[in-house]
């Protein structure tokens, strides 16, 4: 069992699979940064499994693909399957916008992926192209029913910005139980990479917005999900993620791996310890050092809460992190 610092259990790992992305969401990646990662620096799938191994058999048994936009990584059915067929009861999801979904969810469920999370900002063709700075929605609907009709597991990531979406939030909640899926609703998080002028709608005024059309009940967080949740009158549970609330990093039992092989102990810190040396020369022992290292090291809570003046965000982005 993996333990930190601070007495919590980690057992969810997340894996960054590629930084870059397809699209430009305004709150994330507005422009393309001045260069990426080169190839050559990104670990192999090869290599990425063998830490992921050494975190299975160290206690991990939640695993999310993340990006960037991970679905931009060719084959990655086949790091799936890999996975998979080492511990098949691994809870195994992936994170992603859904542009290239269509076309690869069958592969995806026939190697073992069990669920999405599907960003879904607007149901406005002109909305979604505003946020994401590409035309897009189409392309994330047929990937959503597509998911759905294979059996992946589906939930939807809504992020409410003032003045853009803000107007939608029910909207994405009547699509959602329509199609008997979870919507979590997302606090945008400030960032240095966002657009400046971006304002985003704190967990309160998501919730009033809800209450002028349904009457709503707390249910808690679920387990260490960072997800509140609550049930509407008729019956419907939805999320909301709120990482600005005080309570939010007590139960936290993740750390983050990036593409280049950075183990990042919490998102808003900026230390991180690389496993790329140990995983390239095949040295397990050392992979699982630099793990323990990064959970001693885990901070007790991010730092907006120890400090919440702007200034002290991070600056590290959110497409090395995977959010
Ligand atoms: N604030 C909140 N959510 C964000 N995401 C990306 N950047 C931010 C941000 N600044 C979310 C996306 C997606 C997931 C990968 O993270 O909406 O659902
Ligand atoms: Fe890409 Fe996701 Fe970031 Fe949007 S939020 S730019 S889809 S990584």
């Amino acid at each position: 069992m993996l333990i930190d610092g601070h007495g919590r259990v980690v057992n969810y790992l997340r894996v960054s699979v590629t930084e870059r992305c397809n699209f430009r969401c305004q709150y994330c990646m507005p422009e393309k940064p001045f260069s990426w990662t080169p190839k050559e620096k990104l670990l192999s799938f090869k290599e990425l499994f063998l830490f992921i191994k050494v975190a299975i058999d160290e206690g991990v048994n939640k695993i999310r693909i993340t990006g960037g936009e991970p679905l931009l990584r060719d084959d990655l059915d086949r790091f799936i399957s890999m996975i998979h067929n080492y511990s098949s009861d691994i809870d195994l999801a992936i994170t992603t916008n859904g542009y290239l979904l269509d076309t690869v969810a069958e592969r995806l469920k026939r190697a073992g992926l069990k669920r999405l999370n599907i960003s879904l900002d607007s149901l406005k063709p002109e909305v979604a192209h505003k946020i994401a700075q590409k035309d897009v929605l189409d392309r994330v609907l047929k990937g959503i029913d597509m998911a759905l009709e294979v059996g992946l597991g589906v939930k939807i990531n809504m992020v409410p910005l003032k003045g853009i979406n803000d107007g939608e939030i029910i909207d994405i909640m009547e699509y959602c139980k329509a199609r008997d899926i979870k919507v979590r609703y997302i606090e945008y998080m400030e960032n240095r990479h966002a657009v400046d002028s971006l304002k985003g709608m704190h967990g309160k005024e998501i919730l009033a917005k809800i209450k002028e059309s349904y009457r709503i009940n707390a249910l808690g967080r679920e387990g260490a999900s960072p997800s509140f949740n609550y049930r509407t009158d008729d019956g419907y549970e939805f999320g909301l993620i709120d990482p600005h609330k005080h309570d939010f990093c007590e139960s936290c039992n993740r750390i983050r791996l990036t593409a280049e092989g950075f183990l990042i102990p919490c998102l808003y810190f900026d230390e991180a310890q690389s496993i790329a040396k140990a995983v390239k020369s095949g040295d397990i022992d050392g992979a699982s050092e630099v793990l323990r290292a990064v959970l001693r090291d885990k901070p007790k809570e991010n730092r907006w809460r120890v400090d919440e003046s702007i200034d002290d965000i991070s600056a590290r982005a959110f497409y090395e992190t995977g959010g």
